[in-house]
């Protein structure tokens, strides 16, 4: 997988104080001028990479966005709300973040001449029809929080369109790895946890539903790939291609943290989605990107058991052209 390197940039990382955000921050800080507007209420300041100028405020605040904005060449659009029963609540209040500050970006870097990298979702799906899921799929979005990604996402496509304004969307799947933290990070993290305190393992439901995990590394690297590639105006799905059931997960992450823990069942969630899995046929064509980190490795990493060491130094070894002079 080739990235051409990204150097001498003016690089914004919105919600770059966040889980993927700051990953993708540390990816770019040694060969680019790297902001980040983060308004710190899920994000966290110490991930920030010391070198990266920061801006603390609201995505949503005009006069933020167009500072930080100001002469810059690739914006990668981290902020959002990821509380996705927060955007059930409140679609409206939500929508302001999730999609009107993505709106407010897109306009920005029409007037700077900038490429928008944003982070979307799989979200996008809903309940997908089709496994493994293609973009061509028709979306279907089961909240208002996938409502917001595809609304962003069209707008995105028609700047390219209408205003030559390139732009990449890149539908995120169950995204997991270091730093992943708080309550909405997801089931791994929590199981994790669970593992390393001693308590049960908490399966909702039957654990026979699946999702596509796909390491931070492997999100950073698509993301690399989506600043550089000529085929702009379109969305990505990133994952792995490969599906993995709760139950797996649950006895995997148990193994791996070596804990002697049980592995207990709860109500499963309200509206849960049974099967989600990305095909990564396009992303593969076009973006030449390939999930590298299958999830047995990224857990047993994640486990402590350091095969990749820091999530860096891996994304380096793998990074040649871009990392190694
Ligand atoms: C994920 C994304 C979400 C996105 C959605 C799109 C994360 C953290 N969230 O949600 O932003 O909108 O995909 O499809 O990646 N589970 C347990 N026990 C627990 C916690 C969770 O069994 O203690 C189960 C859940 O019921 C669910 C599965 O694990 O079936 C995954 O849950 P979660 O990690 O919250 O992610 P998604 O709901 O897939």
């Amino acid at each position: 997988m080739d990235i051409p390197p990204i150097r001498d940039r003016t690089v914004l990382v919105t919600g770059g104080g966040g889980f993927i955000g700051s990953h993708l921050v540390d990816a770019l800080i040694d060969h680019n001028d790297v902001r980040v507007l983060d308004n710190f209420s899920t994000g966290d300041r110490e991930r920030v990479h010391d070198d990266a100028t920061v801006l603390e405020g609201d995505v949503c605040d005009r006069d933020v966005v167009e500072r930080a904005t100001r002469d810059v060449d690739l914006i990668f659009h981290e902020a959002a709300i990821v509380d996705v029963p927060a955007t059930v609540d409140r679609p409206a209040e939500t929508n302001e973040v999730n999609f009107e500050a993505g709106l407010a970006l897109l306009e920005q870097a029409r007037d700077e001449d900038a490429r928008v990298v944003l982070a979307s979702s799989a979200a996008v799906y809903g309940h997908p029809a089709e496994l493994p899921v293609p973009e061509t799929a028709s979306p279907e979005p089961s909240s208002p929080y996938g409502v917001q990604k595809l609304a962003l996402e069209e707008y995105a496509r028609l700047y390219t369109e209408l205003y030559d304004v390139p732009t990449v969307s890149l539908r995120y799947f169950n995204v997991y790895g270091p730093r992943q933290q708080g309550p909405y990070s997801g089931v791994i993290s929590t199981f994790l946890e669970q593992a390393r305190a001693g308590e049960a393992i908490t399966v909702e439901g039957d654990g026979e539903q699946t999702r596509d995990f796909v390491h931070v590394a492997d999100v950073v690297r698509a993301n690399l790939l989506a600043a550089t590639t000529d085929d702009v105006g379109d969305a990505y799905n990133v994952g792995t291609g490969t599906r993995a059931s709760i139950l797996e997960l649950a006895a995997t992450i148990r193994d791996v943290v070596g804990a002697d823990v049980p592995i207990v069942h709860r109500a499963a969630r309200a509206g849960d989605v049974r099967h989600s899995g990305a095909s990564i046929s396009k992303a593969r064509r076009e973006l030449g990107f390939e999930a590298t980190i299958d999830l047995e490795a990224g857990l047993r990493d994640l486990a402590g058991e350091e095969q990749f060491g820091d999530v860096y130094e891996h994304a380096r070894t793998i990074l040649p052209d871009r990392e190694r002079e």
